[in-house]
Parts: C-alpha cells; structure tokens; sequence
C-alpha cells in the first residue's frame, strides 16, 4: 500500500484553508487508499515567537480537530511528532546533506524571516532548518506521496532532492516522496487580503474563517470578504483575486468547479450568500463531533499514545539505517558485552 505522510503545526486555531487544502482530502481519500500517517507537528511550532500553554493547547485541540474531520485511527495512525524522537535524530543527519544555500531559498524562510524582522523579534536557527526537520517527518516512514497545499511544495521537492543526495552519496536508503496537490483550493486565500493565503497565524482575523467559528461568524466574516471592481461575476484568479477565491471556496464545499459556477451567479451578493451557506454546512458537522470528542479526552489522548506507538516502530528501522549508511557506529547491545566480558 502506499506510504502518505502529512502534518499540521499547532501555530494557530485551524482554518477552512487547513480543511479544504489538506484535512479533507486525508479524511475523505488518503486514509481509506494507502498507508497513511497524520502528524501535528509541534516541533515546527516552537520556530517562531511562541507560548509554551499555547503550544500545548493547540496541540491538543488540532488532534481532536483532525479526528472531528474524519480521521480514523483504525485506518490511519494520527500522533504528536515530538512523542517520535525519530524526526529530530534524523533531522541532524538531513542538515549533514543540506547546505545552507538551499535553506536560504525556501520562500517561507524569506517571507516569515522578514515579518520576524519586521516586528522586532530575531530570527529563530530553526526556522531556517524547518525545512530539514519537515524532511525528516517525511523520509523517516518512507513516504510515497505527501497530500499539502500548494505552500508546501517546495519543502516537500527540498525533502526529495535531500532523499535522492543521501541514497546516491551512502547507499539507498530512503524513499523519494513527492507531493499530491488538490485539484481545488489548493490555495484558499485571506477573505479579506485574496492575494495572500488564509494562514492560521496570521492576525488578519476577519478575513479567516477557523474550523470551530460559529454559523454567524461564518456568514458574517464571508458576507464581508473583499472583492473586486466590477460587477459581472467571472473566474479570473489574476484580475479578480477575491471573487475566484469565493468561486473556489464554493466549488471545494460543493463539489463545483469555479469556472462553471462563475456562470450561475449574476451578483456578488447572491454568491457570497450561497457561499457562506455552503460552508456552515461543510463545517456543521466537523463542529458537532469535536464537541463530543471534547467531552471525552480520555478518547483522543488514548489515540496520540497508540499512534505514536505505531509511528516509532514504523520510523525506527530506516532513521537506524541512515546512521549506520553515514558512518556512525551502531551501539553493541548489552548481551553482547556480557557475552563478551
Ligand atoms: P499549516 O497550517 O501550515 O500547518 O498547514 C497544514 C496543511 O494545510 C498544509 O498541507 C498546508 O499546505 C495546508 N494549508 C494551510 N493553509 C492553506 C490554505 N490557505 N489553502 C490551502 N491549503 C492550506
Ligand atoms: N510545514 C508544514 C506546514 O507548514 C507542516 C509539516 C511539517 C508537514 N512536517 C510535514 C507537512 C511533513 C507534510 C509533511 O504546513
């Protein structure tokens, strides 16, 4: 079957970016076709400014929200990265194989490096090896395919060119992923900002709709999303950024698809009202079952403990492969020594 691997930073309250660029698809597709693994990847949140009760409260509530979406631990293992020591062992060898220079690179580096800058703070090391640690996450199970938004593509192409160096320098070791990418809302963007993405940690709040806001919130915060100049409904991502981002938004909660949509509305008023219709009801019933997983953490607590369980026999046998491919002497097992002695 295949190996699928993807994961979720508890940096923010999870958005209808989150679900319609990646949560659903894992849900409705990925765990029921392949092996698959989903990660709240709470490492990658301690690479920016962070408070360490929030970090643990996100932590908690994006795997409750993963499960409401549909996850199923009997088909698929969900766990919390940093219960895996595995990624951050081999996160060390994968920043033996990558260079600077292609750190420097990444596109989030640069834009989150200059908001860092930009507000004050200094630029945490880690967010510049992120990247590295994100390929860790990937290569240790032996991914196939990594289900993203379109954001991530570029880290999980970095992840492939750091698999194919290591096999070709120490031998095969790993896996070369690649990624799979929504054919609809790959990029939902910021209802109030339609050339930037609806990211959870951004401060823009109106313009981003959160898995858990209520139906009125919904409604309110897409009624007033920003659009366009101009009066005719058309689907036009370069010229009419926010009215396409609604299109899409529409098409991904009803199974539409944009273009064809465009043609059905003749007001931006009717669409927009459709639309927050279409997606109160995409997330009435994601609501509905985190409220009764709330009611019992007992329940998703006893999910992380099994997945990590899970995720560690998987990760082990190819992170202790790579440190035996790169030249570092294995430690001799204690019955060996005393058979020895
Ligand atoms: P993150 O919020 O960065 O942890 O992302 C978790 C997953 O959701 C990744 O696969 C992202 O590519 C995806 N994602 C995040 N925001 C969006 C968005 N606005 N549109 C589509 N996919 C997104
Ligand atoms: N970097 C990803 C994001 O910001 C999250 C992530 C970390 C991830 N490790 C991963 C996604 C491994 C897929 C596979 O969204």
């Amino acid at each position: 079957m295949t190996r699928v691997f993807s994961g979720v930073k508890p940096t923010g309250h999870l958005t209808l970016g989150n679900y319609l660029g990646a949560m659903r698809q894992w849900a409705g597709v990925d765990q029921h076709r392949a092996d698959a693994l989903f990660c709240i990847v709470d490492l990658h949140a301690l690479t920016v400014a962070h408070d360490p009760a929030r970090v643990r409260r996100l932590s908690r509530q994006s795997a409750s929200l993963l499960l409401a979406a549909g996850l199923d631990p009997e088909l698929c293992t969900v766990f919390v990265q940093s219960h895996v020591d595995e990624h951050a062992r081999l996160s060390y060898l994968l920043e033996c194989v990558a260079t600077d220079g292609e750190m420097r690179r990444m596109i989030q580096y640069k834009e989150k490096a200059v908001r860092e800058r930009e507000r004050g703070g200094s630029v945490r090391l880690s967010l510049l090896t992120y990247p590295v640690l994100m390929a860790a996450d990937i290569l240790a199970y032996g991914t196939e395919e990594v289900p993203v938004g379109d954001d991530q593509a570029q880290h999980v192409e970095l992840a492939r060119d750091l698999a194919v160096r290591f096999n070709q320098r120490y031998g095969h070791t790993f896996v070369v992923p690649r990624a799979t990418l929504p054919t609809v809302a790959a990029r939902v963007m910021n209802l109030q900002e339609p050339t930037s993405k609806m990211g959870k940690s951004d401060d823009t709040g109106p313009g981003i709709v959160y898995l858990l806001d209520e139906p009125e919130v919904v409604r309110k915060k897409v009624m007033r999303a920003v659009t366009d100049s101009g009066r005719d409904v058309v689907y036009d991502r370069q010229e009419r950024p926010g009215l396409a981002n609604l299109l899409e938004i529409l098409a991904a909660c009803t199974g539409g698809n944009p273009a064809a949509l465009s043609g059905v509305y003749e007001s931006y008023g009717s669409l927009k009202k459709d639309t927050a219709e279409a997606v109160v009801e995409v997330l009435r019933p994601l609501q509905k079952k985190h409220k009764e997983l709330c009611a019992d953490p007992g329940y998703v607590e006893g999910v992380l403990r099994e997945g990590a369980e899970r995720a560690r026999e998987m990760a082990r046998p190819t992170v202790d492969a790579a440190y035996r491919a790169i030249g570092l002497l294995p430690p001799v097992p204690e019955t060996v020594v005393s058979a020895v002695r």
